[in-house]
């Protein structure tokens, strides 16, 4: 059977436009997005990006959460779930998912799902994805790195999730910011499996080697 509602989460790291051009690329690409964001997240998110960030389901705002790169977006893909609300499906492993992201992922998040501290939705569901076998890919960006955020990530590794930093790289020869952006988040579609046309890979003519 397959399956391919994604779950995105947005936690309190830097890193917001990762993770507004990701559900930008997962909605294009057509594929549904359960979408919960941590309380931490929308502080950084009104700092780096501008735009306040409501939420409460009554009040949440797709086209103030992506703002420009809203446009065109079909929104019925977009289910959104409040980060404390542990009735949402994805809280339950019987609910089939293709898999999680949580983009970008605080030290802190790292920290909870590497003890199974399941405090927030979030954390439960990286747990569920664990537990079901089923891909989990965490986005950090935090720089140096302590030991005790080494041992947690190598923790959450051994249990299976896919560590995938946020650590654009130079040999693309990025001309913006937007392709910077473009690098880290095409990384995570790839194994999350969704094809977007974003990634320039080395040994093909597109990259010019
Ligand atoms: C502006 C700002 C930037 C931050 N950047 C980072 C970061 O890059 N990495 C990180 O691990 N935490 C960062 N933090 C701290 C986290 O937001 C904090 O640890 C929070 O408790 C994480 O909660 P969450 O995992 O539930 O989102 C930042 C906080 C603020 C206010």
């Amino acid at each position: 059977m397959a399956v391919t509602d994604l779950v995105v989460a947005i936690t309190g790291a830097s890193g917001s436009p990762y993770a507004i051009r990701l559900l930008e690329v997962l909605l294009r690409a057509g594929r549904t997005v359960h979408l919960v964001i941590s309380p931490a997240a929308t502080e950084v998110f009104d700092r780096e990006i501008g735009r306040g960030v409501m939420l409460d389901p009554a009040h949440f705002d797709p086209v103030a959460l992506l703002g420009p790169h809203a446009a065109g977006l079909n929104f019925d893909l977009l289910k959104y779930h409040n980060f404390r609300n542990f009735q949402a499906g994805i809280a339950s492993g019987s609910f089939l998912t293709g898999g999680m992201v949580i983009c970008p992922c605080s030290m802190g998040t790292i920290a909870a799902i590497a003890h199974g501290i399941s405090e927030n939705l979030i954390h439960r569901a990286a747990d569920v994805h664990l537990k079901e076998k089923r891909k989990l890919i965490v986005v950090p960006r935090e720089t140096p790195l302590g030991l005790v955020q080494l041992k947690n990530l190598v923790a959450i590794a051994e249990a299976g999730a896919v560590v995938l930093p946020a650590m654009p790289a130079f040999y693309t020869l990025p001309q913006s910011v937007g392709d910077m952006v473009d690098f880290v988040v095409s990384r995570v579609c790839d194994q999350l499996g969704v094809e977007t046309g974003l990634a320039k890979r080395w040994g093909t003519p597109s990259q010019g080697s």
